[in-house]
């Protein structure tokens, strides 16, 4: 199995019951701040990496009304459809580095919010960028978060030094600290395995994508311990021709 492939994980273990027990809890102010700005709530949407649906819900919640979420999970999936049922969301199961062509409608808006994007390997992600781009229609916006390198605080200070920045190397390696707190999952086998992005690789691939004015959110402020500051948020547009 391809080691960037954590479906085993969610499927079967406490990683995939932590998102199951977290199909309605409440946004962070960063999710919250971003999806505010997809004002147009007629717009049709689809949420990659949905998880057990908290996003989505929220979008729900938030008034969106034309919603699909997307997860290769089954498990959650079918979390999502059970605790969601009340709701029209449409729940698909699929994987967003081979599915994606497959689906039958373009949308307006493209969310990816929490460390979805960061599952995929290098060789991944640069597919599913252009998959995600031909998903969208032209106007139409990309909002996600993706976990940021340069919330590996101190040690990476270190390392940036005598290690090329855009190397992905660096960028997968268990990190002791996060923030100023010590980072425990890194002794953990059961937990997934992902890369934290340095802001100008995302924006690189953003546009090697085909994305315009790309905007960043949340950038980590070193006066800033609040455990959150590990993810990089950003919003992108498909411009009209
Ligand atoms: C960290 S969880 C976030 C869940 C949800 N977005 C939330 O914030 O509550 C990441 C989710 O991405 C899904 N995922 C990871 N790689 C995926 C892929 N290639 N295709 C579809 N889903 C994927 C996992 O199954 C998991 O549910």
């Amino acid at each position: 199995m391809d080691s960037y492939n954590n479906q085993h994980l969610y499927n079967n273990s406490a990683e995939g019951l932590k998102w199951k027990s977290r199909a309605k809890s409440p946004l962070i102010r960063q999710e919250q701040d971003i999806i505010n700005l997809l004002d147009n709530k007629a717009a049709s949407l689809i949420e990659l990496g949905t998880g057990a649906g908290r996003i989505a819900y929220h979008l729900h919640l938030a008034g969106h009304t034309d919603i699909t979420a997307v997860d290769y999970s089954d498990n959650l999936i079918e979390c999502a459809r059970d605790v969601h049922a009340d709701t029209p969301i449409e729940f698909i199961k699929g994987d967003i580095t081979t599915d994606l062509p497959g689906l039958n409608k373009k949308y307006d808006n493209i969310v990816a919010l929490q460390q979805v994007l960061c599952f995929l390997s290098p060789a991944d992600i640069k597919t599913a960028l252009a998959d995600i781009h031909n998903l969208l229609n032209t106007g139409g916006i990309l909002i996600g978060s993706v976990l940021n390198f340069n919330s590996r605080y101190l040690i990476n200070k270190f390392l940036q030094t005598i290690t090329p920045q855009e190397s992905n190397s660096i960028a997968t390696i268990p990190w002791m600290k996060i923030g100023s707190d010590f980072n425990w999952k890194m002794l953990s086998a059961m937990t997934p395995k992902n890369i934290w992005f340095f802001e100008q690789q995302l924006l690189s691939l953003l546009k090697e994508a085909g994305f315009k004015d790309v905007k960043f959110f949340n950038r980590l402020d070193e006066t800033n311990d609040d455990d959150e500051c590990k993810h990089l948020y950003f919003m992108a547009n498909k411009p009209e021709i």
